[in-house]
């Protein structure tokens, strides 16, 4: 059968994420095409290659301009902070070579356009990396809107709650600078939380948001990935230019209501991504944290037994199931990404293009920059504005 051969950039968080579903998938998915894992590309020659033995990769480079020259490589797989993704991407299609690239797609919307228009212009196949459309629970939420159980959508009420900065003395991390994050939580938790909304109930028509920086001043580190960082707290300070946490409201399409809530200041809260639905015969509760449940009521459930029971998407009845564990036998975060792999190699098995793309990469960003305008004018945006 034929391979897909692999050229990945970064390799901290995501790349870890992304090499460890390279390499399990062959296991569980057998009648899919299988990734190759070739080349795995950072910026530090040790740690590049350090990471290229732990993670199983044949062979490592700090130059990724030299992954688009071979003749060996099909897809790029992008995992590096947000503010390269665009270079990145735009010489890999231009190169010939398929794209993956993680989410945010770019730092702003007229970025993404321009990244959509070089890939459909090449004719490559592109994908973006909204792995929470994978949990199985999700996919039984979106079986369950798309054969009308819920009847018709009235409100979506989304929160990604974190607390990995709620210490003033948190350096000044990457994430926390708007040249490479692009934006804060809004870009980085609430992109989740709009293309899980685009995902399950549609397009967004009209926002309105309020945001806050709570700390506006952190130590710079010595060392930094995207999520930890070390530094002296007493070293030298500077300026936080994003935002701690990004609320706003919405109008659907459709004539639901929605509500958004992203921030990474929710003490207690690790990383509790959830979202409820309620429609005019039954809603629909997810909670990531217990990721392989559903809680659902159906207004059609007899009067004496009616309310919310919690349905395990482990049976075979459910996304992806089979080719895991027997019911009741749990998976993770990381098989999200696994899944998320599957389908990209199903596009190229089936010759289409995977779902989610560029063009969920650009209809988020939309979103995303809608609100930032918002905010600053204080006032209702329409998403077709922006
Ligand atoms: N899908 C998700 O749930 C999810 C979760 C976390 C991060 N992300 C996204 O993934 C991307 C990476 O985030 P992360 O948390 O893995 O970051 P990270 O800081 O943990 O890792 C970044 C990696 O990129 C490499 N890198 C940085 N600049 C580079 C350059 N110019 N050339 C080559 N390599 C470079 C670094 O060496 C490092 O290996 C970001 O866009 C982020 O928004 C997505």
């Amino acid at each position: 059968m034929k391979k897909i051969n692999v050229g990945m950039i970064g390799y901290k968080f995501m790349g870890k994420a992304h090499s460890h579903a390279y390499r399990d998938l062959p296991m569980f998915f057998p009648n899919t095409l299988h990734p190759e894992m070739k080349v795995i590309c950072g910026r530090n020659l040790n740690g590049v290659a350090e990471a290229a033995k732990q993670f199983g990769w044949e062979e490592y480079t700090t130059d990724w301009r030299s992954l688009l020259q071979r003749d060996d490589i099909d897809l790029i797989d992008i995992n590096a902070p947000s503010d390269v993704h665009k270079e990145i991407a735009i010489a890999a299609a231009q190169a010939g070579k398929h794209v993956f690239c993680e989410k945010p797609l770019a730092l702003t919307l007229k970025d993404s356009r321009e990244m959509l228009q070089v890939v459909n212009a090449a004719g490559v196949k592109h994908m973006i990396g909204f792995n929470y459309r994978f949990a199985p629970a999700v996919m039984l939420a979106k079986k369950l809107i798309d054969e009308g159980r819920l009847g018709d959508i009235y409100h979506f009420r989304a929160f990604f709650l974190q607390d990995w900065l709620i210490d003033p003395n948190f350096p000044l991390a990457w994430r926390l600078q708007k040249d490479i994050a692009g934006s804060g939580s809004h870009g980085d938790l609430g992109a989740h939380l709009i293309d899980m909304a685009h995902y399950l109930i549609g397009g967004i028509d009209e926002v309105i948001g309020m945001n806050e920086t709570f700390i506006k001043e952190r130590p710079i580190p010595t060392n930094m990935t995207g999520l930890s960082a070390t530094g002296n707290k007493n070293a030298e300070k500077g300026e936080v230019t994003v935002d701690d946490a990004t609320l706003f409201m919405a109008r659907f399409a459709n004539g639901a209501l929605g509500t958004f809530e992203a921030t990474r200041f929710a003490s207690g809260h690790r990383s509790t991504n959830s979202f409820e639905i309620n429609g005019s015969k039954g809603s629909v509760i997810f909670d990531f944290e217990r990721m392989n449940e559903l809680q659902v009521y159906f207004t059609d459930d007899r009067e004496d037994v009616q309310g919310f029971r919690r349905v395990l998407a482990t049976d075979p009845a459910h996304a992806f199931a089979e080719n895991w564990w027997p019911p009741g036998h749990t998976i993770g975060y990381e098989h999200t990404f696994i899944h998320e792999i599957v389908e990209l190699m199903e596009s190229f098995r089936e010759d289409r293009l995977p779902v989610p793309n560029f063009n969920d990469g650009v209809k988020c960003q939309e979103v995303l920059e809608a609100v930032e305008q918002s905010i600053e004018t204080r006032q209702w945006i329409k998403v077709s504005d922006v």
